[in-house]
């Protein structure tokens, strides 16, 4: 029960809401008691606050407050690349603000932060460096980095799909086609990143799968999240639990104004309380696991318990009676690609090439598979080819000569 109550622990801080009152209660009780602050502000103790988060916090931004109580006005402004910036200590003098986006504090001065520092400059530079040198391909975008230097939360293959990544350039679950409609603010993969950096951090010491938020199919937050027996309506870009909750083991998650009946893949089970064919296997393994273990006996199979996909279905590439399939988020086999058992297409299966031609299934250029559902290494567009890696992302200049091609190995055209 220890660790049920451990993982439930940590969903709720990430979630952010019991907690907050709590402290601000016992603060409150010592010194920020209301009034506080007026009297501060009254008495002129507040200094001036920099001009800098004053258009759009376009070169500073807004924090708390470093005084007691936070009760001034704070803008912590950002520093130009190539303008003198502290890293404090002894005789170094202090600068008030930090180095903008993508830029660190090297020698006193904002620099962008180097290739040493930022895998994903690093890879922005290899980038830059290949289109002077010609080496570029149409089909490739420059890596997008976020204000630390690292990886943006998605990366796009233009033409085709857009999908979540970690900070470190890791493909992760959720992915959507390619269109100017996907920006940062609609797709933050905040739900995906949230339950990777959950289970990198418990699941080294824990022995069953851990449960998290449920995403959707684009990375997002699930509009509605269920902690134990109460579900509440979130918000899908930030996970923030918001609104009305229910108590499944009296009411309906339907009831819900935030439930979305199109959004439900399993709303045909009619799990009136928000779980999946995936979520009651995993659950009831677990319990029997945990069954064994409290009766004294040694088990040691907890491999045994697999993980569901973020969206709570069994995942893409599963295994159909021995032979293993790709399907949609829906349940649906996706094509006839297929591998038996014991050969390498059957090992290196991931259905990539297969999901991400469903969807992209209004599209007329589609990208070629292999007969596992994989990419084929080899895609062709309007006459001319390049390679592409398992994610389909292009990672050499295309040409009208195939045979040129490194990844036009003996035997490409059937894979
Ligand atoms: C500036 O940033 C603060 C804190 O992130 C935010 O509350 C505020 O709305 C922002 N102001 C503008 C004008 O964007
Ligand atoms: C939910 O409802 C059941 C049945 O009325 C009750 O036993 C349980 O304590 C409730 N759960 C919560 C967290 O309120
Ligand atoms: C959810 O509902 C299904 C079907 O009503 C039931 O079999 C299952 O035990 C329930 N799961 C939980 C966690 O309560
Ligand atoms: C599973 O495979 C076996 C042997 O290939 C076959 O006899 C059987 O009909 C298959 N079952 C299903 C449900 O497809």
């Amino acid at each position: 029960m220890a660790i049920r109550n451990y993982l439930f622990f940590v969903f709720l801080v990430n979630f952010c809401i019991f907690g907050e009152l709590e402290c601000q209660e016992a603060t409150e009780k010592v010194l920020c008691e209301e009034g506080y602050c007026l009297r501060q502000i009254q008495a002129g103790a507040c200094a001036a606050t920099s001009p800098n988060c004053r258009f759009n916090n376009a070169t500073g931004v807004a924090l708390p407050s470093p005084t007691t109580c936070n009760c001034c006005d704070f803008c912590m402004p950002f520093i130009a690349e190539n303008s003198p910036c502290s890293l404090g200590g002894p005789g170094e003098g202090t600068t008030i603000g930090r180095c903008a986006d993508g830029l660190t504090c090297i020698d006193g001065m904002c620099q962008r932060m180097p290739a040493s520092l930022s895998e994903c400059h690093k890879r922005q530079d290899e980038f830059d460096q290949r289109q002077l040198d010609g080496e570029g391909g149409w089909l490739e975008e420059r890596p997008a980095c976020d204000g630390k230097g690292r990886f943006a939360p998605y990366v796009c293959v233009p033409t085709q799909t857009c999908f979540c990544q970690d900070e470190d350039g890791q493909r992760l679950f959720g992915e959507v086609l390619h269109s100017s409609r996907v920006t940062p603010q609609t797709m933050p993969c905040e739900c995906s990143r949230r339950l990777h950096r959950l289970k990198a951090s418990i699941d080294p010491g824990v022995r069953f799968p851990v449960d998290g938020p449920r995403c959707t199919a684009d990375g997002n937050f699930y509009p509605v999240q269920c902690v134990g027996q109460i579900c509440h309506c979130a918000n899908k870009l930030t996970g923030v639990l918001e609104g009305k909750s229910v108590n499944v083991t009296e009411d309906k998650v339907s009831d819900l104004p935030c439930y979305d009946k199109d959004l439900d893949l399993f709303a045909a089970y009619n799990f009136d309380n928000f779980s999946s064919p995936c979520l009651e296997e995993k659950r009831e393994k677990v319990a029997l696991l945990q069954a064994s273990i409290d009766q004294g006996y040694t088990v040691d199979y907890y491999n045994d318990v697999s993980d569901c996909h973020p969206d709570g279905t069994y995942g893409r590439v599963v295994v159909n009676n021995g032979t293993k399939i790709c399907l949609d988020e829906w349940g649906k086999q996706i094509g006839h690609y297929q591998a038996l058992p014991n050969t390498p297409e059957y090992d290196n299966m991931n259905c990539n090439c297969a999901v991400t031609s469903s969807i992209m299934a209004a599209s007329l250029e589609q990208p070629v598979c292999c007969s596992n559902g994989n990419f084929r290494a080899v895609q062709c567009r309007r006459g001319r080819c390049r390679c592409v890696d398992q994610h389909g992302r292009q990672t050499e200049t295309e040409t009208y000569d195939v045979a040129s091609l490194s990844c036009a190995t003996e035997g490409w055209e059937t894979c």
